[in-house]
């Protein structure tokens, strides 16, 4: 199946627009979890506002739908600056990221998501901007070009990334704010998810947010997509109250299991199972044999299979737990488990 098609995607679905702009928070208040993160900002931006300055470049980085874009639009608010909103694949040519730099205003924020895609050419432009708010720019050919320098307005960089480690050193190291988004817990997606009823005109009962919660992988924008699917269930079948009956109905309909693995998810452990004995298998091989790309696996897919410690990345590949076999009903074979522990992971 490809990613996009699927109900637990992270990756973001044409659905998702509108309903992820209305449920947006737009304070860090309204915020819900990340909170190492968000004392962090709090701090920085309180600093900068009192300098007077624009925020430092920040880089945010963690699987996808967790809130990155959010989180940026959250900064720019509280700072009373607009944001500017592209994206890695978007800014094709040096000339386009150049003519987004000269229409910023000072203070603003320009969020640039998938920032690892950026290419050299776009990157080497980016560099003096960031560092000195400058854009160089060669005018001329050959033996008589020659470069001239341009003030940018004081601005603030927002990168978003799903692989930290595929930004090159001069870009990441230009960012003076790093962070780490990490996967919600059931109870903070719970939260999330009556926050979303309220705002959707839902009625929600705790249990049943709960058991959306539990199925969302950990991801707001999972949860959010959920409760909408749910609530047509419990508007159909029931008095519009999403209840923890309904709520296991829908996403029983949906197959999407109680802990919110899909077809795809079940498919990939059964394949490593059942034709890797468990693995060790390479990412590469994992891809070919089951039909999925290797970058969406690594990226969409196994984040959560790891968080759920269902699957480990040894030097040697990937490997099925003892968890993941008890999952899918299956009983580990013990050379499996002998050969976990001579590999000594
Ligand atoms: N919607 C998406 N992410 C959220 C978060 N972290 N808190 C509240 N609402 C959200």
């Amino acid at each position: 199946m490809q990613d996009e098609e699927r109900l637990i995607t992270t990756g973001f679905r044409e659905e998702d627009s509108d309903a992820e702009l209305s449920l947006r928070p737009h304070t860090l208040a309204e915020y819900i979890g990340q909170d190492k993160l968000k004392t962090g900002l709090n701090v920085y931006m309180q600093a900068a506002i009192a300098r007077r300055e624009p925020l430092d470049h920040m880089l945010l980085y963690g699987p996808p739908g967790l809130g990155k874009t959010t989180l940026a639009g959250i900064v720019a608010a509280e700072m009373g600056h607009n944001i500017r909103v592209t994206s890695g694949p978007a800014i094709e040519r040096a000339g386009d990221l150049a003519s987004i730099l000269t229409n910023l205003n000072a203070g603003d924020v320009l969020f640039i998501d998938e920032i690892h895609r950026l290419s050299h050419a776009v990157e080497e432009v980016l560099y003096p901007a960031m560092e000195d708010y400058a854009l160089d720019i060669i005018i001329g050919k050959g033996p008589a070009a020659r470069s001239i320098r341009l003030d940018l307005p004081k601005f603030t960089l927002i990168g978003a990334t799903t692989r930290a480690g595929m930004l090159s050193s001069p870009l990441r190291d230009r960012f003076g704010i790093s962070f780490r988004l990490e996967m919600y817990t059931p109870e903070q997606l719970a939260v999330i998810v009556e926050r979303s009823a309220r705002i959707l005109k839902v009625d929600c009962e705790r249990d049943g947010a709960l058991e959306i919660a539990s199925r969302s992988r950990g991801t707001p924008r999972i949860a959010n997509r959920l409760i909408r699917r749910v609530r047509d269930f419990a508007e159909v079948r029931g008095d519009g109250k999403i209840t923890l009956e309904n709520a296991r109905e829908a996403l029983n309909v949906l197959e999407i299991d109680e802990l919110g693995l899909d077809n795809t998810d079940i498919t990939m452990l059964r394949t490593m199972i059942e034709r890797f004995d468990g693995g060790p298998v390479g990412l590469d091989t994992l891809a070919a044999t089951t039909g999925e790309d290797a970058a969406t696996i690594e990226d969409v897919y196994e984040p959560y299979l790891l968080q759920l410690g269902f699957i480990m990345r040894t030097p040697r590949g990937r490997v099925c737990t003892r968890a993941a076999y008890e999952h899918l009903g299956l009983k580990m074979p013990r050379d499996a488990e002998s050969k976990q522990i001579r590999m000594d992971i």
